[in-house]
């Protein structure tokens, strides 16, 4: 039986985040430069998203490019730059058909002038959609965003538009870049890495954690759907007792 069949009327996670990892791994174990492994996960990305699609998860996160990445050699970074232009390019007409929107968090501000253009465009194209919610982290951290947020509520209390006492946790939900989304139930990093590398710290406070050896270039729909039916082994407590669930 496969995965995909045994997840059918399970509960199926609202939102899956993916630290997609390992792909100049896997290029180097094939005797290839790093940038082969990047080209390669291209396809891990389509059938991603397909997967998530096909079952309903609502929202997908892919971290698909860290602040940290830029202190990459300019060789791999302008390859990876490329590389995601031509996918936009390459994907939009399928992401309008499978009925994708897509949204970006990160600094918008830090990419190149015609990343920027190209995300953007995508980003209106799609916004009319109603099926999955793709949201790209591309030139993203989570002390990025948090310290955003820190400036932004500054600056309402600085306007007496807030008060210091009335700051909550939902203030700070409300301000981060993924403000409109539901916090993931299910991470997912690839390549045997056990680390979140600056990924959505606040959101993940009670989100399931799952951890594949399997290299990105290798993720098909039913490593994906593995990582689904071992979510639905989980007993999610949120602090309660289990008799309390
Ligand atoms: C993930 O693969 C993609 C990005 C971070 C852009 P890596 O490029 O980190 O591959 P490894 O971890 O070096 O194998
Ligand atoms: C995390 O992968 C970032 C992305 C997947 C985009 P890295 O490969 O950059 O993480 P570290 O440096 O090994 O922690
Ligand atoms: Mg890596």
């Amino acid at each position: 039986m496969s995965f995909k069949e045994k997840i059918i009327n399970k509960s199926i996670p609202k939102h899956i985040a993916i630290i997609m990892d390992g792909n100049g791994r896997w290029a180097k174990k094939k005797g290839n430069k790093r940038i082969f492994g990047h080209k390669n996960g291209v396809q891990a990305v389509k059938d991603t998203v397909e997967a998530a699609g096909e079952i309903g998860v609502q929202y997908l996160t892919l971290y698909a490019f860290s602040t940290e990445n830029w202190t990459r050699p300019k060789t791999e970074v302008d390859a990876l730059m490329t590389l995601l232009v031509n996918a936009i390019k390459n994907e939009v007409d399928s992401l309008m058909k499978n009925n994708v929107r897509v949204k970006h968090i990160g600094n918008i501000n830090s990419l190149p002038k015609k990343v920027a253009q190209k995300l953007n465009e995508l980003i209106n194209k799609t916004s009319s959609n109603t099926g999955l919610t793709l949201i790209l982290a591309i030139s993203y951290s989570s002390k990025w965003e948090i310290t955003d947020a820190i400036k932004k509520i500054s600056k309402q209390v600085k306007n007496n538009n807030i008060d210091v006492n009335d700051i909550t946790d939902e203030t700070i939900s409300r301000n981060l870049a993924t403000a409109e989304f539901p916090d993931p139930d299910l991470l997912i990093r690839t390549s045997g890495e056990y680390r979140l590398s600056n990924f959505l710290l606040w959101q993940i406070a009670y989100t399931e954690m799952y951890f594949t050896d399997t290299l990105w270039p290798d993720f098909r729909k039913e490593n994906f759907y593995e990582a689904i039916y071992e979510f639905n082994k989980r007993n999610r407590r949120f602090g309660k007792t289990e008799d309390q669930i």
